[in-house]
């Protein structure tokens, strides 16, 4: 397949890994050329570690990224058999990229989106083709993470979930079909958890670390829910968590205080250097953060 992926941050560029990785030919796009390269020249990284570590060769890495090729503007017409959305987490953001895509890509192409919680039947209504509209949510870091979960918007036929599911197989994840529901199943369950976590930092119950290590060493979950926050964004969890409060109305989705808070100054985890953690400490790895109201 010829697969265009629109979003070139940490869920684009490991999609696209992926999808490279198992035969395709991948066309990435992101709405500047320095985030395209920065997403290549972290797909390079991860590949060179798997050289490193023997997982793969040194010409399967070259043939990998040969067969990723940037694409710096949506303008005009592009041809692939299927596009997948990975764009901020925004629902209007997400309308316009569909918009723009269902006039660039030819009319059988499928088009899907890995939004984690908005939902695949209104964006499938902006296009003309709700039909092959799908949600295809992969897992960070999508190329550990076996999971891909298919959703089918209202409107998805038959065929495009088959398409889907088939090409989700080929790159050797897991599908699981789940509901257009806000949240589906990943979101629904893992960020109330999350939110929990962020809940009992604000009411001061215990501390960044011991919060995380409870659920490390009394859940053997392999990373603790405000480190997993982090990893994943504020910023997303917090949006996570409005699509969840709205779309269910109940007040048991209200996202805390807290993490409005750290979104509202930036901190978004990981990728901005601070969240619950501090990732501007290179020389120790991450180092706590007391929490502003902890
Ligand atoms: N890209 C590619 N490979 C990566 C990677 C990355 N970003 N990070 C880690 N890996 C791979 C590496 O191959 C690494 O092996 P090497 O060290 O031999 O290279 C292997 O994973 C293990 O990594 P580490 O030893 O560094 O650390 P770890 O054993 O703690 O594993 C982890 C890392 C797989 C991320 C693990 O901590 C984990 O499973 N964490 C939970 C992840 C999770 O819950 N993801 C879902 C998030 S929710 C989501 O994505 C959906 C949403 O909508 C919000």
């Amino acid at each position: 397949m010829t697969i265009l992926v629109a979003g070139a941050g940490q869920m684009g560029a490991g999609i696209a890994q992926v999808c490279a990785t198992f035969g395709h030919d991948v066309l990435l796009n992101d709405i500047d050329d320095a985030r395209i390269a920065r997403g290549i020249a972290g797909i390079a990284n991860v590949l060179d570690r798997d050289v490193e570590k023997g997982r793969k060769t040194a010409p399967d890495r070259a043939a990998i990224l040969g067969r990723i090729a940037p694409v710096s503007s949506l303008d005009g017409p592009l041809d692939v058999d299927l596009a997948i959305e990975a764009a901020t987490e925004r629902l209007d953001l997400k309308l316009k990229i569909f918009r723009t895509l269902d006039r660039i890509v030819p009319p059988g192409a499928i088009l899907a989106s890995n939004t984690s919680s908005i939902s695949i039947t209104e964006i499938g209504a902006v296009t003309g083709r709700p039909e092959r509209v799908i949600g295809m949510h992969f897992m960070n870091p999508v190329p550990v993470m076996k999971l891909v979960e298919i959703i089918r918007g209202i409107a998805t036929s038959n065929e495009t979930f088959a398409t889907v599911r088939d090409l989700a197989l080929g790159l050797e994840k897991t599908p699981v079909e789940a509901r257009d529901f806000p949240g589906f199943v990943a979101n629904r369950i893992l960020m109330p958890m999350i939110n929990e976590a962020i809940y009992a930092l604000y009411e001061g119950v215990a501390s960044v670390e011991g919060i995380d290590t409870v659920m490390k060493l009394g859940m053997n979950h392999p990373m603790g829910p405000l480190t997993l926050a982090d990893f994943i964004g504020l910023d997303t969890c917090l949006a996570i968590m409005e699509v969840l409060h709205a779309g269910l109305g109940d007040s048991k989705y209200r996202p805390c205080p807290l993490l409005r808070q750290y979104v509202a100054a930036g901190w978004y985890g990981k990728k901005s250097g601070r969240g619950f953690y501090d990732y501007r400490t290179p020389a120790n790895g991450a180092t706590a953060v007391a929490a502003a109201s902890a």
